[in-house]
């Protein structure tokens, strides 16, 4: 049986003034999956997810839950449960960990308790607990990668966009930050994840797409993408 896919997206394009960043792209993601989007430097993957969440005026079809929703807001499309973790990471510096997840779920106030929902954050990031009083710009690098996923988190996401986590993070971090990844999917969240680090992004996902300047280049299961060496040479040597 085949599920009837979460997100179904036809046609993507987003154009900034004369660059055509993401030329007419389609894809689906199914509930329950981590489909990783991966690609070279500038080749449209940021400014998908942008688009996805609605950030970023684009043209096409996207659907979600069999509903098109291109013409709602960023704020519509997070009421639905459409999450994005920026690249980047994003935090507010000056505020604590506690105001930033705050700030997370303060656009969802009657769809959930805040509070609860915090102290869920703190049990799914123990780290986030022993720094909880801290201004986030004090964090580390990981530290504030795991504050920005959680603060998406606070508004109760089906599917959350998540933009490079592991960008700059020192390797053993990294492996945090994967391993945080399977732990989400794992209670059920979809992820669209977008990686540099391909390699580690295929062994988590299940299927994967690969952007080449703004178009999709390659698709298909994350381990046939990951056993091919023609692909593994030209898209993974990083
Ligand atoms: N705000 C912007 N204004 C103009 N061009 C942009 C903007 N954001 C991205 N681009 C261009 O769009 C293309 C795709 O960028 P991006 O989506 O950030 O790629 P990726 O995330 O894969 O590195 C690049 O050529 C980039 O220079
Ligand atoms: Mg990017």
């Amino acid at each position: 049986m085949t599920a009837s896919p979460l997100l179904d997206v036809a046609g993507l394009n987003v154009r900034y003034g004369y660059v055509e960043a993401v030329r007419g792209i389609s894809f689906s993601v199914a509930p329950g999956e981590i489909l990783a989007l991966i690609g070279a430097n500038g080749a449209g993957k940021t400014s998908t997810l942008s688009a996805l969440s609605g950030l970023t005026p684009a043209t096409g079809r996207i659907a979600y839950r069999g509903t098109d929703i291109s013409g709602l807001g960023a704020e519509k499309r997070s009421g639905l449960g459409i999450a994005l973790t920026p690249e980047g990471r994003r935090v507010f510096p000056s505020l604590t960990v506690a105001e930033n997840l705050l700030l997370g779920g303060a656009a969802h106030k009657g769809k959930h308790d805040p509070a609860a929902k915090r102290e869920e954050m703190l049990s799914l990031f123990p780290i986030l607990k022993e720094r909880y009083h801290q201004r986030a710009g004090l964090l580390s690098g990981g530290e504030q990668q795991m504050l920005a996923i959680a603060r998406s988190l606070m508004s109760a996401p089906d599917l959350l966009l998540l933009d490079e986590p592991s960008l700059g993070l020192a390797p053993q971090i990294v492996d945090q930050v994967f391993e945080l990844i399977v732990k989400l999917n794992g209670t059920g969240l979809t992820i669209l994840l977008v990686e540099q680090n391909a390699s580690r992004a295929l062994e988590i996902a299940h299927h994967a797409l690969v952007l080449a300047n703004g178009a999709v280049a390659l698709s298909g299961k994350a381990s046939d993408l990951l056993a091919s060496p023609d692909i593994r040479a030209a898209y993974l040597s990083a």
